[in-house]
C-alpha cells in the first residue's frame, strides 16, 4: 500500500502553515522500541493511534529515515512505551540519534521486546501489516501484551512537552482544601488519610495528589504511616499568599490592560458597588467575599488562562476571615479605599494606578491578617 501521486491541480497547504497547525492538535508521548540480534532501538514518537478492538490493534508511524523504522521493520515486533509526567528525560533522550540510548535506562525484556520500567503503559505488538505514507510507515501492529500503571501523562503540545490536567482531580483538590481549611479544629492533629478518604469519598490515590498539592500550599505535611498533619495558617503564610496574588493582578494588568473592554469593567464597577451596599449588612461577609471573588477573577481572567486563574484561586485562603473576624460589624475590617481607587483606574486604563491600588490593597490586607492572628493566638 503507498500514497498515489498527488494532482497537480489539487492545492497544497504551506508546509510551515501545515506544521504549525497541525501541533494544535494535543497528544500523548511513547517510545518505541525493538531489539535485532540483541541490541534494543528505541524512538520517541506521538503518532500513535489505537486502531481495532476485535483484534486488538495499534497503529504507529515512522519516519523512513529513523533507524528504529528499518528496527521494527526487521523484528516485525515492537513495544509502545507509553511515558508518564515524570518521563522528559526519555522523551529527549530517545529523540536524538545515539547508539546508546539505552545507557542506564531500566529495562524489562517482554515477550522479546526490552520495555521501558517505570512508563505509564506498554503495549507490545507484531505487525500485522505495513503502508507507507508519505515519508512514514504505519506499522499496524497485533496487541500481544498491554499493561498500564496510575501515574499522569506526558503530553505534547505545540512543540512543548506537559502534562495533563483533568478537572476531576482539580475539584478533588478543591473538595480536601475545603475540608483542610474548614476542620481548623483539627490542626496539628495527625490524620489518618483513610479517615479522609472515607469522609470526602475519594480514592486513596485522587487523595494522594491532591495532598501533595496541599502541601505545596504550606496547609498540611506529610506523615510517615499514612498519616497527615494539618498545619496552622500562620501570618507568614498569609502574607506570601497575598503578596503572589497581588504580583499576579499586577502582571496581568500591565501585559493585559488592553483586553479589558467597556463591559468587563462596567462589570467590575457593579461587583464592586454590590460589596459596597452588603457593608452595613450583619453577616454578610461571605458573600462580601464571595464578591470579591468574582471581582478579581474578572481581573485574572483578562490573561485568558485558566491555568493562571487556578494558581491565583489556589493562594487564596479565605478561612482566615471566617475564623477571625466577628459576624457582626465585619465590614470595619474592610477598608474599601483602595479597592475603589483600583476599580476608577481600570475604568481609566490605568495601568500604573492600578497596580498601586492592588498593591496598597496588599499591604493592607497583609497588616489586617497579622493584627487578627495575633489577637487569635498568632495562627488559626
Ligand atoms: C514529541 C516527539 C514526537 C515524535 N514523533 C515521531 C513520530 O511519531 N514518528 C517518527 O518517526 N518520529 C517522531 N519523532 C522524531 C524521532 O524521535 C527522531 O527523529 C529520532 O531521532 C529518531 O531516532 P532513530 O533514528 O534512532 O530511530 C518525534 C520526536 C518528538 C520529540
Amino acid at each position: 500500500m503507498s500514497t498515489p501521486a498527488l494532482d497537480d491541480a489539487e492545492p497544497r497547504v504551506d508546509d510551515d502553515v501545515f506544521r504549525h497547525v497541525v501541533g494544535h492538535f494535543a497528544s500523548g508521548v511513547a517510545v518505541v522500541t525493538t531489539t535485532v540480534d540483541g541490541v534494543a532501538f528505541g524512538t520517541t514518537v506521538s503518532a500513535v493511534s489505537s486502531l481495532s478492538m476485535d483484534p486488538p490493534m495499534m497503529l504507529v508511524c515512522l519516519n523512513r529515515s529513523s533507524h528504529t523504522h528499518d528496527q521494527v521493520q526487521r523484528a516485525q515486533r515492537f513495544a509502545i512505551n507509553v511515558l508518564s509526567a515524570e518521563q522528559t528525560e526519555l522523551a529527549f533522550r530517545f529523540a536524538k540519534k545515539s547508539d546508546d540510548k539505552f545507557a542506564g535506562v531500566a529495562v524489562e525484556e517482554v515477550l522479546g521486546v526490552p520495555t521501558l520500567e517505570g512508563a505509564l503503559a506498554r503495549i507490545v505488538c507484531s505487525v500485522d501489516e505495513e503502508a507507507t505514507g508519505g515519508t512514514h510507515t504505519v506499522f499496524l501492529g497485533r496487541v500481544l501484551d498491554a499493561r498500564a500503571s496510575s501515574a499522569q501523562p506526558l503530553t505534547y503540545y505545540r512543540g512543548a512537552f506537559g502534562s495533563f490536567h483533568s478537572e476531576a482531580e482539580e475539584h478533588a483538590y478543591l473538595t480536601v482544601r475545603r475540608w483542610v481549611l474548614e476542620h481548623r479544629e483539627l490542626r496539628g492533629d495527625s490524620i489518618d488519610l483513610d479517615l479522609v478518604a472515607g469522609a470526602l469519598e475519594l480514592s486513596r490515590e485522587t487523595l494522594g495528589r491532591a495532598i501533595a498539592k496541599l502541601a505545596v500550599d504550606r496547609l498540611v505535611t506529610v506523615e510517615p504511616g499514612n498519616r497527615i498533619l494539618i498545619l496552622p495558617i500562620t501570618a507568614e503564610l498569609m502574607r506570601d499568599c497575598v503578596e503572589g496574588r497581588a504580583a499576579i493582578e499586577c502582571g496581568v494588568l500591565t501585559t493585559q490592560m488592553s483586553a479589558l473592554t467597556d463591559d468587563v469593567a462596567r462589570e467590575i464597577r457593579d461587583i464592586y458597588s454590590r460589596m459596597q451596599q452588603l457593608r452595613s449588612v450583619p453577616g454578610a461577609m461571605r458573600e462580601f467575599l464571595d464578591l470579591n471573588t468574582m471581582l478579581q477573577d474578572r481581573i485574572t481572567g483578562l490573561a485568558g488562562s485558566l491555568e493562571l486563574t487556578r494558581a491565583f484561586n489556589r493562594m487564596g485562603i479565605g478561612a482566615v476571615w471566617s475564623h477571625t473576624v466577628p459576624v457582626e460589624a465585619w465590614d470595619e475590617f474592610f477598608d474599601g479605599t483602595s479597592q475603589g481607587n483600583l476599580v476608577a483606574a481600570l475604568e481609566r486604563r490605568d495601568v500604573e494606578a492600578a497596580c498601586r491600588a492592588v498593591q496598597a490593597h496588599a499591604a493592607a490586607t497583609t497588616t489586617l491578617v497579622r493584627e487578627l492572628l495575633q489577637s487569635n493566638g498568632g495562627s488559626v
